[in-house]
């Protein structure tokens, strides 16, 4: 990629950070707009004093705001990527109220794609998810895999999102691509499983309580080669339109596999407790064949499996919490 000027929607959020990072790295100038509902500007205290780093707090899914932020940065002419990460990224959340799915996930890709239009920026980088497949059972799911049913609002909302960005390349928008991501870890940590084991173990730590049986089993990706392979795609993939799942070359790893490993680092002592059935909550998928091939036909490989990427993340987690 030769500079660029990018503009990370949801930008203060856990993967934005490694996002962030690698495109100051290659000497390009970066706009992080971010609500800061449930990212941190902590987070953003190594790149504040980059003259190539700005940090705007506006809600995404509201265009004029967005517009507002762009303006009051130094070039606002720059910019040729929007990454769209801005999402409401607690599922559950979602299910007791939509409306969240619907403004944080659904609405800021509306706004993003206007903003887009009305300022010709060329490219448009969209984190999707898995979740959009739904519950497939042992139906192995690549790219094409239809009909598609969500069994979550987020999911639900993310392939809507997929669904107006296609629109958008038919009508205006030279670029896009679609990242459809696995559970992602690392650090800086906001959510998801590791963080919620390693915050419950802090409060008891005699006792790690498991929602379901501790037998799902879902592929975990770290952080630092999900990004990475972002970045392959936006300068390998040649269509107007991309879509790729991103994950590791395995079928992943189970709860109780990372119940285990975070007992092993954080409490050894102490018993798990698991639940019953097969679901964590309302909306989780309890396992699925995830096929990245066509990533792999891309020339694309992860470092890290899941369950390499689980215990460095248990330990990056850990660390990040106060277990030294
Ligand atoms: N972490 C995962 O395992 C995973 C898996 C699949 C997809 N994703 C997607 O990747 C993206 C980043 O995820 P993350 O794990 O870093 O989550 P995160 O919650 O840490 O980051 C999301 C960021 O979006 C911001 N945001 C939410 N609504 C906003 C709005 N209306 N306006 C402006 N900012 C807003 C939040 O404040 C937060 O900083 C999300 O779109 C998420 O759905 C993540």
């Amino acid at each position: 990629m030769s500079v660029d000027g990018h503009i990370i929607a949801g930008g203060a959020g856990f993967i934005a950070q490694t996002l962030i990072r690698r495109l100051l790295l290659a000497g390009d100038s970066v706009l992080v707009i971010d609500n800061l509902s449930r990212g941190q500007e902590v987070f953003l205290k190594d790149f504040i004093n980059s003259d190539r780093f700005d940090f705007k707090v506006a809600d995404c899914s509201d265009e004029s705001a967005v517009e507002v932020a762009i303006k009051s940065v130094r070039s606002p002419e720059t910019f040729n990527r929007i990454w769209h990460l801005a999402a409401n990224s607690d599922i559950p959340a979602g299910i007791a109220n939509p409306g969240i799915d619907l403004k944080d996930t659904f609405l800021t890709t509306f706004a993003l794609l206007k903003l887009a239009k009305a300022r010709n920026i060329a490219n448009f980088h969209f984190a999707s998810s898995s979740a959009i497949y739904g519950d497939l059972g042992d139906r192995a799911v690549d790219e094409d895999i239809g009909p598609l049913r969500p069994i979550s609002n987020y999911g639900a909302m993310k392939l809507a999102s997929e669904a107006q960005i296609r629109a958008a390349v038919e009508s205006f928008l030279p670029r896009a691509d679609i990242f459809r991501f696995p559970n992602v870890i690392g650090v800086p940590a906001t959510h998801g499983v590791i963080v919620d084991f390693v915050r419950k173990l802090k409060s008891t730590p005699d006792q790690l309580v498991v929602l379901g049986n501790g037998t799902q089993r879902k592929p975990y990706l770290h952080a630092d080669d999900l990004v990475d392979a972002m970045i392959f795609i936006a300068n390998t993939a040649r269509d107007p339109f991309n879509v790729f799942n991103i994950g590791p070359r395995d079928q992943g790893v189970t709860v109780q596999f990372i119940a285990e490993a975070v007992r092993d680092r954080v409490a050894p002592h102490c018993e798990i407790v698991y639940g019953e059935g097969d679901r964590g909550w309302v909306g989780d998928v309890p396992r699925f064949k995830y096929s990245t091939d066509r990533i792999a036909a891309l020339g694309w490989t992860p470092r890290l499996g899941s369950r390499e990427a689980v215990v460095r993340a248990v330990d990056e987690v850990a660390r990040q919490e106060g277990f030294g």
